[in-house]
């Protein structure tokens, strides 16, 4: 006999959830910036904050998309689930271009294909456990914290600021933006060169700093490279496997997003040496490839045919040429920034390697305040340093993705200013 209660059952929601502290930082700033622009219908807003692509996909991806579109319409070239992990020949590619080109020793079989670094660098923690003491820089990319707090590894954020139970890296203009390294043992740590917002680059002495106290550590290092294609200088390091002994203690996620303009397309990758390992609870040693394969070939049913064809023409003689010409346009278009700006008396940082430009903002004016100001007297839409941590208040970042007529146009309204 079912017997019906006088209350309804509720379910229960995952708590952590509630200890975030505010809605992610890019719907934020949209939120914001649609409340203005339906008070002022008529403003022609220029956007320089996420950090969103806008020039077309390169001929060559587009090619060679279409060309598997038209294979999925035959019976022979259909494709139904593709191997979880990626297929075989753009793995391929990959390590041949990305590594075994930079003189990095990296398998295809190490290389798991995904829709997007993010979703990876949330996801890893997946298959990490729960006791690791954690470290990210401050400021940060908002996704490697707020995933920590999502799976429960954080505590509070008592004074709403930084969250307990995370070790925050603080990295601004005394420090030149270069995380130091701790003195004190870490397990897990998240780094990302080029920096996302600060701009900043490590050198091959400081990866190899890193490198040497994971060893000593047995730590783990989360390196964020989905923006190396943007290094200006061909003596830093694009990976975190030119450094001898990475293998042992790093993975490393990679995206096509931001240098071949697949941010709407879809696809990246994160590397997972087979021979880095974790402990189980009874301290058995136990290799992350393994989980990570078992994650994925659980959770996830790879990228699409077509979209993985299109990445694959990234590492064809026409696709480089033309993903080059994708960075060195907007690579001109953060130097415009990084030059006007300067001229214009504000600190200026980042912009080099890094298609992001990191100001102070003028006259002390809080990060949201700046944000306001922009928004509402030059019509310029930026993102508030305060929203990547405690340590990004006082800064901005500006983002080179945008056509060179709207970085311009933008510059000489700050300029009016
Ligand atoms: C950003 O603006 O920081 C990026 O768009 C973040 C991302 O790639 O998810």
């Amino acid at each position: 006999m079912l017997i019906h209660h006088a209350f309804a059952f509720v379910i229960q929601v995952n708590s952590n959830y509630l200890k975030l502290k505010a809605g992610y930082l890019f719907p934020e700033i949209a939120r914001r910036v649609q409340a203005f622009s339906q008070n002022h219908p008529q403003t022609d807003l220029i956007r320089l904050g996420i950090g969103d692509v806008t020039e077309p996909l390169p001929l060559a991806c587009r090619d060679a998309m279409k060309k598997a579109i038209d294979e999925m319409g035959t019976v022979s070239g259909f494709h139904g689930y593709g191997p979880e992990q990626g297929y075989r020949w753009l793995r391929e590619a990959i390590a041949q271009s990305d590594y075994e080109g930079r003189g990095c020793e990296v398998s295809a079989d190490e290389i798991f294909i995904s829709d997007g670094s993010k979703c990876d660098s949330s996801n890893i923690l997946d298959i990490l456990g729960e006791g690791n003491r954690i470290a990210v820089t401050d400021p940060v990319y908002p996704v490697y914290v707020d995933s920590n707090v999502m799976a429960g590894r954080t505590g509070k954020s008592a004074d709403s600021k930084r969250y307990e139970g995370l070790y925050y890296l603080s990295i601004n203009a005394a420090n030149n933006f270069q995380v130091q390294i701790p003195e004190y043992p870490l397990d897990l740590i998240y780094l990302c060169f080029p920096n996302n917002p600060t701009g900043a680059v490590a050198t091959k002495e400081e990866l190899e700093s890193w490198v040497a106290y994971a060893r000593k550590n047995d730590a783990l290092i989360l390196f964020d490279a989905a923006y190396e294609s943007f290094i200006q200088d061909s003596s830093l390091p694009h990976s975190i496997y030119e450094i001898d002994g990475a293998r042992d203690c790093a993975i490393e996620f990679r995206s096509f997003s931001k240098n071949a303009g697949f941010t709407g397309t879809r696809c990246a990758f994160t590397v997972i040496p087979k021979n880095i390992k974790g402990k189980a609870l009874n301290n058995e040693k136990i290799d992350l490839w393994s989980l990570w394969n078992r994650r994925q070939s659980t959770k996830f049913n790879g990228v699409s045919y077509i979209v993985q064809r299109g990445a694959e023409a990234v590492y064809s003689s026409a696709g480089k040429m033309q993903v080059k010409a994708l960075v060195g346009f907007y690579m001109k278009n953060a130097q415009i920034i990084r030059e006007y700006l300067s001229k214009a008396g504000f600190s200026v940082y980042g912009g080099k390697h890094a298609p992001y430009v990191w100001i102070k903002t003028p006259d002390k004016m809080s990060s949201w305040d700046f944000f306001d100001f922009l928004l509402e007297q030059a019509n310029i839409v930026g993102t508030p340093g305060s929203g990547f941590g405690f340590s990004g208040e006082g800064y901005f970042r500006l983002s080179a993705f945008n056509s060179r007529a709207n970085v311009e146009k933008a510059m000489q309204r700050i300029g009016n200013l």
